[in-house]
């Protein structure tokens, strides 16, 4: 079968066809991959940020149908249609018990799973997954089932992006009706924190991105204002008085605009960092600073969801058109065109390109 593979750091993904599975384990299934979105941590792990051993089959933002079962699984039968979770849920782990199954124990061992064969050896997909590929082998416990009248491209975007980003603002950050808010950045995390945030009901949603074309588009998802980061310090005055946000959020990942997201929250108010940095760079924060300020900074991982509950959830918005998941696909594309997606996220061009198998 075809799968796309990072064979080095810094390089185009390799697209083969001779790519094979290994055995399906008893709790594992065997996913035919339906579509699978094109996420800025795909492009993350090429360049090193996120940390990832080539060689690897790509991508975690996915949705597909059950083709096989292991004898031990019992929630999920053949022809099932699920969402892929980058994280799994096995509900048994401490993290899962105190329902906080984002941080799940098993998605250690899930993301050192190799379970694809290349050229006779094993080789992993990233966190487990590997959506850039026809087929994988994945643990029951990373499979949500869905209904099988939800498009499959819809449902891979909630495998990632949708998740992380309306469960930010829903989960994380708690926005309250009536309140303000400020994304930085708008690319697929960002544009769906804004709609987490208009979902919540806040009054205010600004959004601040480099590019002039996602300000355009993230105001068409609920973004009541809009400005370029040289525009911002007017932008909160005119907005909040100066105080600041009442909750500010990161959606891109680098050390100034983590620093930016927590100088933007007001005094009191809430911070929290969803986009992933490199793991040696550092944000500084004055001792004093985090005392007086009282703000609250908070990390937000897989958006803070419990997938079992929240992915249906954003379903149901979706479905009552309360979340627009439609307009987030910039770009439909083969396998064999994922390089050239890389290249257009990093211009900028896209809010997500979208591989249909
Ligand atoms: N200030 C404002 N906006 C910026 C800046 C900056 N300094 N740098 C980049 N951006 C904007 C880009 O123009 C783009 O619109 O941030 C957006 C990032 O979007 P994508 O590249 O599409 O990334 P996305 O998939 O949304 O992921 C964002 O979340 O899950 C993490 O690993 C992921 O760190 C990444 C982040
Ligand atoms: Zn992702």
């Amino acid at each position: 079968m075809k799968a796309a593979i990072m064979m080095e750091n810094n390089a185009d993904l390799v697209i083969r066809d001779d790519v094979t599975l290994g055995e399906v384990g008893p709790k594992d299934v065997r996913v035919k991959i339906g579509s699978s979105g094109v996420c800025h941590s795909d492009l993350s792990a090429v360049n090193g940020t996120i940390p990832m051993p080539p060689p690897s089959v790509l991508g975690h933002e996915g949705a597909g149908v059950i083709e096989e079962v292991g004898e031990g699984v019992t929630s999920l039968a053949v022809g099932d249609h699920v969402i892929l979770s980058f994280v799994p849920a096995c509900s048994h782990c401490n993290p899962c018990l105190r329902q906080q199954a984002y941080l799940c124990k098993e998605a250690g061992p899930q993301a050192m799973a190799q379970n694809f064969r290349l050229d006779g050896s094993p080789i992993g997909g990233m966190t487990g997954l590997g959506t850039f590929s026809e087929e994988l082998i994945i643990g029951e416990a990373a499979c949500v089932k869905i209904d099988a009248d939800v498009p499959l491209d819809i449902a891979a975007l909630i495998g990632c992006g949708v998740t992380t980003g309306v469960g930010a603002s829903i989960n994380t950050a708690q926005i309250t009706p009536g309140s303000s808010v400020v994304v930085f950045g708008c690319g697929g995390v960002g544009i769906s924190a804004i709609q987490g945030a208009r979902i919540a009901g806040a009054a205010e949603i600004l959004a601040v991105d480099t590019l002039e074309g996602k300000l355009e588009q993230a105001k068409h998802f609920g973004a009541t204002s809009v400005t370029t980061p040289d525009g911002f310090d007017e932008a909160k005055a005119k907005l909040t008085g100066g105080d600041g946000f009442d909750y500010a959020l990161e959606c891109i990942g680098n050390p100034a605009t983590i620093r930016a997201t927590y100088d933007a929250a007001r005094n009191g108010g809430t911070a929290v960092i969803v986009g992933v940095g490199r793991m040696e760079q550092m944000v500084q924060f004055s001792a004093f600073e985090l005392f007086y300020a009282n703000k609250t900074l908070k990390g937000s991982m897989y958006g803070s969801a419990n997938v079992r509950t929240f992915m249906p959830e954003l379903l149901s918005l979706w479905k009552t058109g309360k979340l627009d998941l439609e307009s987030m696909i910039s770009r439909r594309i083969k396998l064999e065109e994922v390089n050239d997606a890389f290249r257009a996220m990093e211009a900028g061009e896209v809010i997500r390109s979208v591989i249909d198998f």
